[in-house]
């Protein structure tokens, strides 16, 4: 990582990929936000290596305005990691629940807020901090440039973020800005339904998506699709038509 000193915000900050990315990022020297619902971890890593840890629920505009407000005691802004996300059930439930069928209007509004809802309010809120240059990573997955029959719903919002990112890009670009969409499979966080958990399934490590993220920080041809299947293969880049970057 580039030694020049940094600022980031990182949302989903409190387990698996996006603790994973403070953790380098304090290592590195450089000053992190890291943004969470789940206080008691947040404020555990946060100690451990130096971030500042703040409640924001991602799907809430009044907590992206307390983030701002906290914002005005760091550096100038530099790197956003938005990553906050859920999947239409919680882990512990058999997957027919997360099938559309079984779709109750709470737990879609929930993953909407987070997963959509989430990125849209955090661009909206930050975007105004990096006013010449910056760069942003939004986690999507697989699922948002694969079918993913196990949760069609969060495979609708993953779609729904890459969409956002290729469509945004070339505005932010003239403002210096460049920002890509990481589609990782699966990693071995909490989010992973219990019941894909079982023998001979394959993870990656949260720290080795970690490492692509701040990888990704510093790609310049900016609005890219990058997928991330294996812990032993790089990114690489899934083009859309027409994309001859
Ligand atoms: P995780 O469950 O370990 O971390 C997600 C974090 O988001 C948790 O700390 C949780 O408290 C936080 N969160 C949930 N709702 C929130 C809200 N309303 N506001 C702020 N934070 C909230 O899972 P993981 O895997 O680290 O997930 C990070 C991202 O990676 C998610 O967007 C997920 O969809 C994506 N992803 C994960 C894959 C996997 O296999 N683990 C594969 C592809 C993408």
């Amino acid at each position: 990582m580039a030694n020049q000193k940094q600022t980031w915000v990182v949302t989903g900050a409190s387990s698996g990929i996006g603790a994973a990315v403070v953790r380098r990022v304090c290592e590195a020297g450089h000053q992190v936000l890291a943004l969470d619902v789940n206080d008691t971890a947040g404020r555990m890593l946060a100690e451990e290596c130096g971030a500042k840890y703040l409640h924001c629920d991602v799907s809430q505009p009044d907590d992206w305005q307390r983030v701002v407000e906290q914002l005005n005691e760091f550096d100038a802004l530099t790197h956003v990691h938005l990553n906050a996300g859920i999947q239409i059930a919680p882990p512990n439930v058999p997957l027919q629940e997360y099938q559309f069928d079984a779709m109750t209007m709470e737990r879609y509004r929930r993953m909407m807020g987070v997963n959509v809802d989430g990125v849209v309010f955090g661009l909206q809120a930050l975007l105004p901090l990096m006013k010449t240059s910056g760069a942003i990573v939004v986690t999507a997955s697989l699922a948002g440039i694969t079918p993913y029959s196990v949760d069609p719903l969060y495979a609708m919002s993953k779609h729904a973020v890459v969409g956002l990112v290729r469509s945004l890009a070339p505005t932010l670009a003239e403002r210096g800005i460049s920002i890509h969409a990481l589609c990782p499979g699966g990693i071995d966080t909490a989010i992973i339904p219990d019941d894909q958990k079982v023998d001979g399934a394959i993870f990656m490590t949260p720290e080795n998506v970690a490492d692509e993220v701040i990888q990704l920080m510093q790609e310049t041809d900016t609005g890219k699709t990058w997928a991330k299947v294996s812990e032993v293969k790089p990114v690489f880049l899934v083009r859309a038509p027409g994309d001859r970057g």
